[in-house]
């Protein structure tokens, strides 16, 4: 596991750019999991700049899955803030998002991580005492079977 402290949100996209660069190619799943505020939707924003993706990308609670194209790769943003249970993403046919060959990044992952495929990345944020520091805590999840 890596942590890391970012002290604006500049620093945050920032650090979700870098991640991206050395971490996500084509089909690779990102769990966020942290308060509201605490950055994952800024992180996000640096996944889509690493790809060149500069959608005004947000997340607007009630908007469940919100894509992102460009030539090379297709990122799926999902905000499952106002999912109550599993069930209301098999409706929208999610297993078929996450096993694609797009990037699947997950907000509020906590809500649906037995349903998430176990090579992923998770990723916890954190607010601290500082109004504008997160920690952001970056680990692999990479179970190769038993
Ligand atoms: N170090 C920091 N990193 C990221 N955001 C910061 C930081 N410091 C202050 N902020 C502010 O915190 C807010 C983070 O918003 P963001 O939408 O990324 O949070 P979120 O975790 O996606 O929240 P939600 O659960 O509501 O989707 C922004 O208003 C941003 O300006
Ligand atoms: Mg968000």
């Amino acid at each position: 596991m890596e942590t890391f402290r970012t002290k604006s949100e500049t620093e945050t996209i920032e650090l979700g750019k870098k991640f991206a660069e050395n971490n996500l190619k084509e089909g690779g799943v990102v769990a966020l999991y942290g308060d509201l505020g605490t950055g994952k939707t800024r992180f996000v924003q640096g996944i889509c700049k690493a790809f060149n993706i500069h959608y005004n990308v947000s997340s607007p609670s009630f908007t469940i899955i919100n894509e992102y194209k460009s030539e090379k790769i297709t990122i799926y943003h999902f905000d499952f803030y106002r999912i109550n249970h599993i069930s209301e993403l098999t409706e929208i046919g999610f297993d078929e998002y996450i096993f694609s060959k797009a990037i699947s990044i997950i907000e509020w992952a906590d809500r649906v991580t037995e349903i998430l495929p176990d090579k992923r990345y998770d990723i916890h944020f954190f607010h601290t005492e500082q109004e504008n520091e997160r920690i952001i805590e970056i680990k692999k999840n990479d179970y190769t079977g038993h």
